[in-house]
């Protein structure tokens, strides 16, 4: 395969520039729980026992562009915060490749990370859990700050905190108070605010909004969006709610036990899904409904990644699923410009 050809496959046209963030094959395999289940299985062909392990992320390819807003989308437990975790450092990977900014990232030791800590911040669903108690806001968000600007005059640091608080609304009232002390929107605000005191250029926000009230959820939303246009940021956020992803997404890789099945634009994934578990998962949308791709029901449930199966991982629950789908892993092939599929019955165009 040449340069070329595989920069196809990856979904994008080979003078694309650098993307900020790019993974290739990347893999995480976690042992199971011995006191949940059993972690041997005898193996009929080799007649022998094997070590199970849960396959969380298996083989995912993907490319992020600065300014882009990338939702992961896919059902629980398919590896979306696993998936976070290795792009951020916090977990290590079995195998496969992260690169920042085109440097390799993914075998770093804790001291190599920190120029990109403060580059890459992550938000996570529960923002209490994330604050310091015993901290006020105020010290919260100049904690950081000082942190990454040793050098800067206490009353810098102190200015650069209420310029904080102001952009996310945040009363300066409010400044000398605690974390239990507000309602969860408002901590999440404070979370925000906290990942932005370090100036980032690229946030990954695992599902930081599906522990909030619906009313609170789009004005978070909204608060990340205008950070976005303000501070040029670029976007990993991670959801099961589609609500979600047309809201505030730009970009949509919807992921399956492990795999990313589709990645496209928004505005294409949403108008004419093409995987089978894509056009399941959109069906409930109402523009769906009303239009291209018919509603599929989905048959079975979802299964732990644990060894998965042959070929396809959907196949179980895939209507087109055929011989090829059970012996053959599809890999992802290019429809159009960054429009990235995998799957047999696509390809061979039988949908
Ligand atoms: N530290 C761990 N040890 C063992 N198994 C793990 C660990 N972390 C995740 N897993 C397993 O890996 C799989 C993927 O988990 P992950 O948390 O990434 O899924 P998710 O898509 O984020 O799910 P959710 O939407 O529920 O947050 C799950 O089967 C989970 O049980
Ligand atoms: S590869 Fe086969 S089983 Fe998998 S989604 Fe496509 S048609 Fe279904
Ligand atoms: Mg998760």
């Amino acid at each position: 395969m040449t340069p070329a050809d595989s920069l196809q496959t990856l979904g994008r046209a080979a003078d694309t520039p650098t993307p900020l963030l790019r993974v290739q094959g990347l893999s995480k395999r976690f042992a199971l729980h011995p006191e949940r289940l059993l972690p041997w299985r005898f193996d009929k062909r080799s007649r022998a026992w094997r070590r199970q392990r849960i396959h969380a992320v298996n083989g995912v390819d993907l490319e992020i562009q600065r300014g882009d807003a990338l939702c992961v989308v896919g059902e629980s437990g398919c590896g979306k915060s696993t998936l976070a975790r290795l792009i951020t450092g916090l977990l290590t990977p079995c195998s496969g490749e992260v690169h920042y900014d085109g440097q390799r990232v993914d075998h770093l030791t804790a001291s190599q990370w920190r120029p990109y800590r403060r580059r890459l911040q992550m938000i996570f669903q529960n923002p209490f859990a994330s604050l310091n108690p015993r901290l006020t806001v105020r010290q919260a968000l100049e904690e950081p700050i000082r942190l990454h600007h040793g050098d800067w005059p206490r009353a810098r640091v102190r200015d650069s905190a209420d310029a904080l608080m102001t952009d996310v609304g945040i009363d300066l009232g409010w400044s000398e108070r605690f974390a239990h002390e507000f309602s969860g929107g408002q901590r999440q605000r404070i979370a925000i605010a906290r990942a932005l005191s370090v100036d980032p250029e690229f946030i990954v926000a695992d599902e930081p909004v599906s522990a909030l009230d619906v009313s609170v959820q789009a004005q978070i939303l909204n608060l990340l969006m205008d950070a976005q246009v303000e501070r040029r940021l670029t976007y990993l956020l991670i959801t099961h709610d589609l609500a979600v992803v047309e809201h505030f997404a730009t970009r949509v890789a919807v992921m399956y036990l492990g795999t990313i099945c589709e990645l496209a634009d928004a505005d294409t994934l949403f108008a004419n899904p093409r995987h089978p578990y894509s056009r399941a998962l959109l069906a409930a949308s109402p523009r769906l409904q009303d239009g291209h791709a018919p509603p599929l029901r989905l048959n079975g449930e979802t299964s732990m990644p644990i060894e998965p199966p042959s070929g396809c991982v959907f196949r179980a629950r895939c209507p087109h699923a055929n011989s090829r789908c059970q012996r053959e892993r599809p890999l992802p092939q290019r429809l159009s410009e960054g429009h990235r599929i995998a799957c047999h019955a696509v390809e061979e165009g039988r949908i």
